[in-house]
């Protein structure tokens, strides 16, 4: 294990430790804080296809989004993971939450029958889970590197956003070369956007 590696793994540790802790009707209202900011982005207005993830875990809750985007008329895209090959797919849902199952983890992703995967390429807005986030844009996941992996088959004009509490921001995230940075943080309290 290198320091790097052991320094991700401290701090991934304490912020999953302390946002598990968060009370339910704390996680419910900070959720739709973040969340009716999003709508708000112009590059929510502007996207057509928009890929979310499935929130668990006290994670931002995503469900509040899922409906508006289809209410929105927009297509809306959740992801479907291969642990095996460490592959996220993108997969466009009609019904929420019927066509959806608890899949890897426990996470919630489309039935088999009900998958209809979407080129990467395709997406304008992707909402990109994580434990913890500095003021550069710098992400820490969970470790397995489906994120990264993802986002680099992602368009030019893909634009990353990651919702969040204010209590998984950190001065600096450690960073390893293939992190890839988000565009956009927001929390209960601001917008973020990375320069
Ligand atoms: N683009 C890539 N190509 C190959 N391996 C990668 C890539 N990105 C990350 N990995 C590998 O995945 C492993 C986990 O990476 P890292 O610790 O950054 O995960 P993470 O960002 O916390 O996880 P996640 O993105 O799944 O939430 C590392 O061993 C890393 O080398
Ligand atoms: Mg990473």
């Amino acid at each position: 294990m290198n320091t790097i590696h052991q320094l991700k793994h401290k701090l991934r540790k304490e912020v999953l430790d302390a946002r598990i802790a968060l009370p339910p009707h704390v996680v419910a209202e900070k959720s739709a804080r973040i969340i009716q900011t999003l709508l708000k982005l112009d590059e929510y207005r502007y996207a057509s296809t928009i890929m979310t993830y499935l929130d668990f875990r006290n994670e931002v809750q995503t469900g509040e989004l899922v409906k508006r985007v289809m209410a929105d008329g927009k297509r809306v895209a959740v992801p479907l993971t291969d642990p095996a090959s460490g592959m996220l797919t993108p997969s466009s849902l009609s019904f929420y939450p019927d066509e959806l199952e608890p899949g890897a983890w426990g996470i919630l992703e489309p039935k088999p029958r009900c998958v209809r995967p979407l080129d990467p390429s395709e997406l304008d807005l992707i909402v990109v889970p994580g434990v913890a986030f500095d003021r550069r844009g710098n992400r820490l996941g969970y470790g397995g590197g489906f994120y990264d992996r993802f986002l680099l088959r992602t368009g030019p004009e893909a634009f990353y956003v990651a919702p969040a509490y204010e209590m998984q921001l950190c001065d600096s995230v450690p960073r390893s070369s293939q992190d890839v940075r988000m565009h956009c943080l927001i929390t209960e309290e601001r917008i973020i956007r990375i320069s």
